[in-house]
């Protein structure tokens, strides 16, 4: 038991207070949302089709209800698919509902940033499905659209894959779909901008071309983790149809009720404070890069602005690549993640990958700036290139930073709260 507690009570402390999160792929959820996140949902089962298949289900019904319109109204569409697990789920889902085995698709490449989720190591490869690389420009980090179009116009694949786990500039969707046939599909995997697309602040995929969204809700839109599947509003109802279908009874069986209200808790808090939170991650994303860049780090793209994302990506090949990097970073309380970049090999890509990520949305939401970048920054070179450690400085730094941003007051609610689990 106390092991137990004590485990909890470290993590909480090291990663919540004391260190300077900067995986590009999480975010810390609002206190209020994390207030809701444990309620009497969390034990319980639903599963439907429309009705449910449980007894007691109708609160977890409605505020599944409620939670969809949300986002339904968002992306102005009525195909909202909110029950996979994860994103990884979620691309399973849609996968599955749009081929066949032996379909050919096309999607980014490994080391250019794919999740493995597009590639023959992963769903694709578990769907039995032919994975072209799209072609992709390594200098300016973006999908060489040109030879791209010629590649999908001569092999007619199934559907094409936008989106990727490295991900720093707007994919070419409206450039690709006005090319192709309008039969391809079209998925754009936004599980790491979704909060960015959310405050309108990076690229508006269905707009542009894509035919299905599929996401995290836990990357750049910070709730909890889970999965979300979104259509453009024309798809062909029968196309939706089935993939509610693979999404139940196909995939998802308790589709895990206890997310839903800190997910709409969320969703209400990006409509109102999103467009300043995804305006500030980006600010602050370019500050971070142009600090690092000006200390002497190889940091990508910057002929280009550096990054349109959350996300700044350094080439640390010369000082020990992306695993001793990170690690070297983490012995100082900075998190990164180490990632391949597009001249590294697919086995590189796990073991020492010429790059490390570094992604800036989670210290937006402590409240940090472009003056705190600058400052982050320089602790990266003293770690890097002085080898200091600067854990002490890191823990006394994160003390000004307690306090989540570009959400609602919790104070607020105290008493509302208070109420929930009166019985
Ligand atoms: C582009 C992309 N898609 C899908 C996923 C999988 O998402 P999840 O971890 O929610 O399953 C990730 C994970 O990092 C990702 O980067």
């Amino acid at each position: 038991m106390e092991k137990i507690l004590s485990i909890v009570e470290k993590q909480n402390s090291w990663r919540r207070y004391q260190c300077l999160n900067m995986v590009a792929s999480e975010n810390v959820m609002s206190p209020l949302a994390e207030r809701l996140y444990v309620s009497d949902f969390m034990g319980r089962y639903n599963e439907h089709n429309g009705e449910s298949h449980y007894q007691g289900t109708k609160y977890a019904m409605e505020i599944e209800y409620v939670v969809k319109e949300i986002f339904q109204k968002r992306f102005n569409t009525p195909y909202v698919e909110l029950r996979p697990l994860s994103g990884g789920i979620a691309n399973l889902i849609v996968m599955r509902s749009l081929t066949k085995i032996g379909d050919v698709i096309v999607s980014p490449k490994l080391t250019a940033g794919a999740h493995v989720s597009h590639t023959k190591y992963g769903v694709a490869g578990i769907l039995g499905l032919a994975e072209v690389p799209m072609y992709f420009d390594p200098q300016d980090m973006v999908v060489d659209v040109d030879r791209t179009i010629e590649l999908i116009n001569s092999i007619k694949p199934k559907l094409v894959i936008f989106g990727r786990s490295v991900f720093i500039f707007p994919e070419p969707v409206k450039e690709i779909r006005d090319a192709i046939d309008p039969k391809i599909k079209i998925i754009y995997d936004a599980a790491h901008v979704f909060g960015l697309i959310w405050g309108g602040k990076f690229q508006k995929p269905l707009l542009e071309g894509a035919d299905i969204i599929t996401t995290s809700t836990h990357k750049t839109f910070p709730g909890p983790q889970g999965g979300a599947i979104i259509a453009r509003k024309d798809l062909d109802e029968a196309l939706w149809r089935k993939i509610e279908r693979v999404t139940f009874p196909g995939v998802v069986y308790n589709h895990h009720m206890h997310r839903f209200p800190a997910l709409g808790i969320t969703a209400l808090e990006m409509n109102e404070y999103g467009e300043a939170y995804a305006s500030q991650v980006i600010r602050n994303a370019k500050a971070l890069a142009e600090e690092l860049y000006s200390l002497g780090f190889k940091v990508l793209c910057p002929h280009k602005g550096f990054t349109e994302s959350h996300q700044v990506l350094m080439d640390v090949r010369e000082i020990g690549g992306g695993r001793i990097v990170a690690k070297k970073l983490e012995e100082s309380n900075i998190i990164v993640t180490k990632v391949a970049l597009p001249w590294d090999s697919d086995k590189d890509a796990t073991h020492n990958p010429s790059g490390i990520r570094i992604g800036v949305q989670e210290l937006t939401r402590w409240g940090m700036k472009e003056s705190e970048m600058r400052y982050i920054a320089e602790l990266f070179h003293k770690v890097l290139h002085e080898d200091k450690n600067v854990k002490e400085e890191v823990t006394e730094f994160r003390k000004e930073f307690r306090e989540i941003k570009y959400c609602f007051p919790v104070d607020k609610y105290e008493d509302r709260l208070a109420r929930l689990f009166r019985g």
